[in-house]
């Protein structure tokens, strides 16, 4: 049925790549991953570096700009993204339509994508200023609204945001602050949520990513664009890991269990996976898995808790790194092994962490779909497909079938 030459004559070339796991859908200067060496890199930095002396307004300048800014600049972005922080007063009837139950990410796909309806002047894409302003309009406003999906879930009123606080800082008060008291953001708890929106700032052409640039190819307004990336960062496989890694966690329970649980991920008749582990990319650790783990010990001391899971979680890691199916399935922690354990004992629900992962990531969707929108080259994604079905064949009608 499938004509292949048919195809590679309409082309000159015809490939069939299910997962794009070895294609290129873009060029780009943005991220750079080795996954066998186990290195990621932004703009050429080391995302170790960068987590440790960086801040994720000073990555979200560099990956937006291309370099570094300099003291001045950074301070001048900040203020800028300070100053889009607001969202539409009616926004927040928005917001009451939804079941107090609904799932943040279900709120975040309609808030964000409602956001066109609101901010018609950056729908403008073929207008570079437009699209500068769209860009920092979706940063600054990603955190007031998972802020305010967390408080409609649990049914405390709205908080605005405040501007003297850094865009980190913001967010932790508008989540766990509550109008008649003052917040006092905890600096080490500031550092950590900081960091963990460093990690997971961008991450090249993973699939919510290249969800956002396939829809922005048709030119579709960049809040359309985001709303699609969050809807495909939603699941299980991508950033609905975090929350389903810790649910693991609290399912495992005992590190007795762990055993138990190697064996179910390795048979093949059970469908269970150790979330949090494995990669498309990196066939050795992830690095910013190796921050997080150092990340937890630090809040932890903060806060001074010391959940169990997280010993469970060692223990897992060390029995999975020693064992054969996970080494020769080149099988290592990613990214979300340890996030939600930092969440969770900062007092985000399970639900908030894919929410969060949005938050961050955010910068990475805008700063591709710029990239994208500003090559002159720039065509709508269209893949091909192999056609299985039948061939051609003549209509019968209804009552000779
Ligand atoms: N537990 C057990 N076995 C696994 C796991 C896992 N977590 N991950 C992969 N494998 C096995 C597969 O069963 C498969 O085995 P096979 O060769 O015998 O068929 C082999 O390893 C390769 O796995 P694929 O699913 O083909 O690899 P792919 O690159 O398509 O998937 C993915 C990568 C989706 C991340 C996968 O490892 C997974 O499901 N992990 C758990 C979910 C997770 O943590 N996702 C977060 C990813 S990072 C992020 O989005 C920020």
């Amino acid at each position: 049925v499938i004509d292949i030459r048919k195809l590679y004559s309409q082309t000159g070339a015809f490939t069939y790549d299910p997962g794009f796991t070895s294609t290129a859908s873009c060029e780009s200067s943005l991220t750079y991953i080795d996954g066998d060496e186990g290195v990621l890199l932004h703009r050429g930095y080391p995302i170790g570096q960068l987590a440790e002396h960086s801040s994720f307004m000073e990555v979200s300048y560099l990956l937006l700009n291309g370099e570094l800014p300099s003291s001045e600049e950074l301070d001048e972005f900040s203020y800028t993204i300070s100053r889009h922080t607001m969202l539409h007063e009616q926004l927040a009837t928005f917001y009451r339509g939804f079941r107090r139950d609904a799932h943040p990410m279900a709120i975040m796909c309609g808030v964000v994508g409602a956001l066109s309806a609101f901010y018609h002047d950056s729908t403008d894409i073929a207008d570079p200023q437009q699209r500068k302003i769209a860009s920092h309009r979706l940063i600054a406003k990603m955190p007031t609204i998972a802020a305010m999906a967390y408080k409609y879930s649990v049914g405390q009123p709205f908080l605005y945001p405040d501007n003297s606080l850094s865009y980190t800082g913001n967010f932790l008060r508008m989540t766990f602050g509550v109008p008649a008291e003052p917040y006092e953001v905890n600096p080490v708890v500031e550092r950590a949520m900081d960091r963990i929106f460093i990690l997971h700032a961008d991450h090249e052409q993973n699939a919510s990513t290249s969800t956002v640039r396939l829809a922005g190819s048709s030119g579709a307004n960049p809040f359309a664009c985001i709303a699609a990336g969050i809807a495909c960062l939603w699941g299980p496989a991508h950033g609905g890991a975090n929350e389903a890694a810790l649910n693991m966690l609290k399912e495992i329970g005992t590190p007795d269990k762990i055993p138990h649980y190697i064996d179910r991920a390795k048979d093949k008749n059970d469908p269970f996976r150790l979330m949090g582990f494995g990669h498309r990319v990196y066939k050795n650790y992830d690095p910013r898995a190796t921050v997080m783990q150092k990340t937890v010990r630090e809040v932890f001391e903060a806060l001074k808790v010391n959940d169990p899971l997280f010993e469970t979680a060692l223990q897992l890691e060390e029995i999975a790194l020693n064992d054969p199916y996970f080494i020769e399935k080149k099988l290592f922690p990613n990214v979300d092994f340890y996030s939600g354990i930092i969440l969770s004992a900062i007092g985000f629900p399970t639900t908030m962490f894919t929410a969060l992962f949005a938050l961050a990531r955010t910068v990475g969707w805008v700063a591709q779909w710029n990239e994208m929108i500003s090559d002159p080259g720039q065509k709508i994604g269209r893949p091909r497909q192999l056609y299985t079905g039948p061939t051609e064949r003549d209509y019968v009608t209804v009552d000779k079938r």
